[in-house]
């Protein structure tokens, strides 16, 4: 039987993928699992793919970030427009953080902008406390600062980032996407909220739309963070490979068996599942269809 682990990764398209090391190595990702260029089969680009893992991260933040240069046609293509938060496609990457206030000043001070100041909530219905901030990375991707400070106390230490806690992205049916992730082990809510989070209204290009969302947790990985807007909003999916985050993967400790598991549930793969030799070991891994046509897979980390 096999355990789906959780959200592995969060893929992230860029144009300049050394500027982009650099970046991500001062918010503590600063372990290159591998460094790929070459042919990238099921999305059948060619690109240069680097896995990043914080060697800080702990069982909260427990995501890696892959960075993904399309190399081959025009480049990376552009980010989609009109994006505020959580329309169709994936519009974060959310780092579980010791002290969000300290690494909120620390990326800025690393070529980040503020989209959201430091503040503290809680969520509804288990009444959870945290404390979260937002960034921009150099190239305009958001980068959601969060500390569970209701939930799970980090290690000892001062201010850090971690790995990736959640991904968010945008869909167009709750239900029907909590169903789907829910036979892929997301099994519990951590929150859900059907009101409007204010400090985003200066993200959306026109009047803000109403929000629905929720976060679902894995027993291992990071979780995911599904919404919906009310109206919609434009399509933000893009290619594969675009700027900014664009993609997630659902860990598994075998491929073969994960897809499996996806037949027997009735998930259509996009294509067949690959191995590349990325020279320090393999990257498995295989695309599948989710109830919104997002960019996700499976990945069996060998490297
Ligand atoms: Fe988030």
């Amino acid at each position: 039987m096999t355990t789906f682990r959780g959200v592995d990764h969060v893929g992230v398209g860029v144009a300049d993928t050394d500027a982009a090391v650099r970046f991500y190595g001062q918010v503590g990702f600063g372990d290159v699992l591998f460094d790929y260029t070459g042919d990238v089969p099921g999305p059948d680009r060619r690109a240069r793919v680097v896995m990043l893992a914080n060697a800080g991260a702990t069982p909260i933040g427990p995501g890696r970030i892959k960075l993904v240069q399309v190399l081959d046609g025009d480049g990376p293509p552009p980010p989609p427009a009109g994006g505020g938060w959580g329309e169709l496609g994936i519009c974060e990457i959310c780092l579980h953080a010791r002290g969000v206030a300290g690494v909120h000043r620390q990326l800025v001070a690393a070529g980040a902008d503020s989209l959201m100041e430091p503040l503290d909530a809680a969520v509804d219905p288990h009444e959870v406390s945290l404390d979260i901030a937002y960034v921009a990375d150099p190239w305009q991707g958001k980068l959601e600062l969060i500390e569970w400070t209701g939930l799970w106390k980090s290690l000892p230490g001062g201010p850090r980032a971690e790995g990736v806690n959640h991904v968010a992205f945008g869909v167009a049916d709750i239900d029907r996407t909590r169903a789907f992730y829910e036979q892929l082990g997301f099994t519990e809510m951590l929150f859900e909220s059907t009101e409007f989070f204010d400090p985003m209204a200066p993200w959306y290009p026109g009047e803000p739309p109403g929000q629905h969302m929720i976060m679902l947790l894995s027993a291992q990985g990071a979780g995911i963070e599904p919404v919906v807007l009310a109206p919609p909003g434009p399509d933000c999916r893009g290619e594969w490979g675009h700027i900014g985050p664009f993609e997630f993967a659902v860990g598994v400790g075998n491929l073969e068996q994960g897809v499996a598991r996806l037949r027997d549930l009735g998930v259509e793969l996009r294509g067949a599942p690959q191995t590349l030799d990325v020279g320090t070991g393999e990257w498995r891994y295989a695309y599948f269809r989710d109830p919104d046509d997002l960019h996700v897979s499976l990945v069996e980390a060998r490297y």
